[in-house]
């Protein structure tokens, strides 16, 4: 048996690596950016590659490279179910309305005046977002009827590139003034107004739809469940100040106190239903009532070295520090065995 494995910087990937030379597990690097991928991968049972959204190339055919392996027996990490709705929040409406997941109530048009129609007859504030984006990027909070028409008009007229810079280079000063990212970072941030990035160039403009979703006002946080097979942690990440946004706010909270054990069954339900090999729910509550926002397969390991413990699927908490790359890799590898 052995796993392929397309190492990547700041990913799953080195984890996975460790993992592997640590159990013995044998796995070969591969370059999935090569035309002759498949080949590479003639002598490998899987592939294993934590694609990123903000990655220029990767978002041009990961999704279309590990479906084609899917197709023909191999195993994947990220699989089908596991990643096709990834940085894809339209998608993702449908697919938590189709599990009747407690998904924030969400509406997408892709006309016009029907949006046009539903502003004047909705109340405000909504939350706009675009499909893609992370670290709250491309979310916003639209306070009045005349900033959705303003909004509605863009979308369906020039639209909205993938990377904003000037909220970008808010979000720079916020970080440098909290010591939380250096001066070339901030520099950085100044040239993206003349220099976009990368996927943004890739991506181009976002335009011909709009998505808005219920606010649900008064969370000074959001929870993140993580869900791997039957096993699941969770985080708390605080907004920041004067925002209504917590995700990318780097504030986060890992106390095992802090989250409700309902929300975490309701994160194995759910996982259950969308088939998926790992996913991250991101919640907001209405009182004591856990609402979706949104789901990702990715995350960035840094932000969950300090959990204290993991759940289980029968609910009994396992204290003490864990490895959910080494159980991606446990997981795919019994997907192989079971099949054949
Ligand atoms: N409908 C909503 N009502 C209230 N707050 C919301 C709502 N949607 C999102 N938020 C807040 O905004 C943040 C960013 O939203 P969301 O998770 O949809 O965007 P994202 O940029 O894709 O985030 P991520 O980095 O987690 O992928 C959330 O962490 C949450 O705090
Ligand atoms: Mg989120």
């Amino acid at each position: 048996m052995i796993i392929g494995i397309q190492p990547s910087k700041d990913s799953f990937s080195d984890r996975w690596i460790d993992y592997c030379e640590k159990t013995h597990i044998h796995w070969n690097p591969v370059n999935c950016y090569k035309s002759n991928i498949i080949e590479q991968l003639s002598g490998c049972d899987a592939l294993m590659w934590h694609f990123s959204q903000n990655s220029p190339k990767a978002i041009l055919f990961a999704k279309q490279l590990i479906y084609s392996l899917e197709t023909c027996g191999k195993k994947v990490f990220p699989n089908f179910h596991t990643c096709w709705h990834f940085d894809d929040k339209v998608g993702q409406k449908y697919l938590l309305e189709t599990i009747s997941a407690p998904l924030v109530s969400t509406w997408v048009f892709y006309n016009k005046n029907e949006a046009f129609e539903w502003a004047e007859k909705t109340g405000f504030p909504k939350v706009f977002k675009l499909r893609s984006g992370a670290s709250s990027q491309n979310v916003r909070l639209v306070k009045t009827r005349q900033q959705a028409i303003k909004l509605i008009s863009k979308s369906f007229g020039h639209g909205f590139p993938a990377y904003d810079p000037a909220d970008s280079l808010k979000e720079r000063w916020r970080l440098y003034r909290l010591d939380k990212t250096n001066f070339r970072d901030l520099l950085e941030g100044v040239a993206r107004f003349a220099i976009p990035p990368p996927y943004a160039k890739v991506r181009g403009h976002e335009r011909g739809y709009i998505y808005f979703q219920e606010f649900i006002a008064d969370n000074d946080s959001d929870v993140r469940v993580i869900v791997i097979g039957d096993k699941a942690f969770a985080i708390k990440r605080m907004v920041r100040e004067n925002d209504f946004r917590a995700s990318g706010s780097g504030n986060i909270l890992y106390d095992r106190s802090l989250f409700d054990e309902n929300t975490i069954r309701l994160s194995f339900t759910m996982a259950r239903k969308l088939k998926v090999q790992c996913v991250a729910f991101d919640f907001v509550y209405q009182g004591n009532q856990p609402l979706v926002v949104e789901i990702s397969y990715g995350f960035s390991p840094a932000g969950y070295f300090s959990c204290p413990g993991y759940w289980d699927g029968e609910m009994n908490w396992h204290e003490g520090k864990f490895d959910p790359y080494g159980w991606m890799v446990e997981n795919l590898i019994s997907s192989i065995q079971y099949k054949t």
